[in-house]
């Protein structure tokens, strides 16, 4: 049975509502994590057996570039930061993680970055088809606009035949915000983001053709009846409609908070470990046996 929308959206908004909150809630049982690497962002996000959002962690970072770490030391501190904060929050020692790449790059980047920040991969996978596995799609398109880069996976009878990638993202729309308005970049990044109408989604509609274009491309040759979006990207308002406009005959589905679609996938992607009890724990628990023994 496939994974529904509705049952999606509903981990989604679970996901947005946990997003760097570190309220302890303590966890036993099975878990797994997902690390997701992107040119905009880096987060961490925990779920147990069943795929039930427990932690998660986002920081924007400008880490990656062009498939590459350009700040490596950064990029594991932050992977380990926020994986302290998730252990500390549920109570759990994390040892494992699974990450991932976008299509096409070599995948040793991230898991380089997992090993630095101290942490075993176990398990990693390309971003878009991460998502395809998560909604169990059987025949579609996943395409992700991150920040950097806009990336496509053509499922057929439930498996993923092609993934590609390309640059042109969310970057390069906070490019086109920052001429139009005179404004430095990181300003006009703040400001696309903080949007909540429609009015710079004209300004930018070039930039989104340019995205439909490269999934154009993508998926020639194959028959897509349906593209499933994911990244932040997705979440600029009004973007859907010229998106989907390009792509007629295609039903284009955007899910709530695209923005942590691809890191839950991944999350839930890997294989669950049993919760060993935290360190912390451990120790109290020795000390409750010497002092009885
Ligand atoms: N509400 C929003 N409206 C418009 N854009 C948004 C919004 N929220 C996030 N973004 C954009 O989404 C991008 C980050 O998305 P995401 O985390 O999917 O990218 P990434 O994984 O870091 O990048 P990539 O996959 O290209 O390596 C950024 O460019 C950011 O500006
Ligand atoms: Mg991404």
């Amino acid at each position: 049975m496939s994974t529904t929308m509705a049952e999606v959206n509903r981990l989604l908004r679970k996901t947005a509502g946990l997003i760097n909150n570190d309220n302890p809630s303590p966890f036993q049982g099975q878990f797994r994590v997902g690390v997701d690497l992107g040119t905009a962002d880096i987060q961490t996000i925990v779920v147990d057996a069943a795929g039930k959002p427990l932690a998660g962690y986002m920081e924007w970072a400008n880490v990656v570039r062009d498939g590459i770490v350009v700040d490596f030391f950064g990029a594991s501190q932050i992977v380990r930061e926020q994986v302290r904060r998730a252990s500390e929050k549920l109570g759990i020692r994390i040892e494992q993680v699974t990450t991932s790449f976008p299509p096409g790059t070599d995948s040793r980047i991230s898991t380089n970055v997992i090993e630095a920040a101290g942490l075993e991969v176990a398990g990693v996978i390309d971003e878009p088809s991460s998502v395809a596995k998560l909604l169990q799609l059987q025949h579609a398109a996943v395409v992700d606009i991150g920040g950097g880069t806009t990336g496509t996976a053509i499922i057929e009878n439930g498996e993923v035949v092609r993934s590609m990638d390309d640059a042109t993202g969310g970057r390069h729309i906070s490019l086109v915000i920052a001429g139009h308005f005179g404004l430095p970049y990181e300003e006009a990044e703040e400001m696309k983001r903080a949007s909540r109408d429609q009015a710079l989604c004209g300004l930018v509609a070039p930039v989104i053709a340019k995205m439909a274009d490269i999934v154009r491309s993508h998926i020639a040759g194959h028959k897509v009846p349906a593209i499933y979006l994911t990244g932040g990207s997705c979440a600029l308002p009004g973007f859907l409609d010229v998106f989907a406009a390009e792509f007629p005959g295609i039903d284009v589905i955007l899910p709530e908070h695209p923005l942590y679609l691809t890191p839950l996938a991944i999350a839930t992607y890997s294989e669950a470990v049993q919760a060993p009890v935290h360190q912390q724990r451990q120790t109290q628990r020795q000390a409750q046996r010497q002092k009885v023994g």
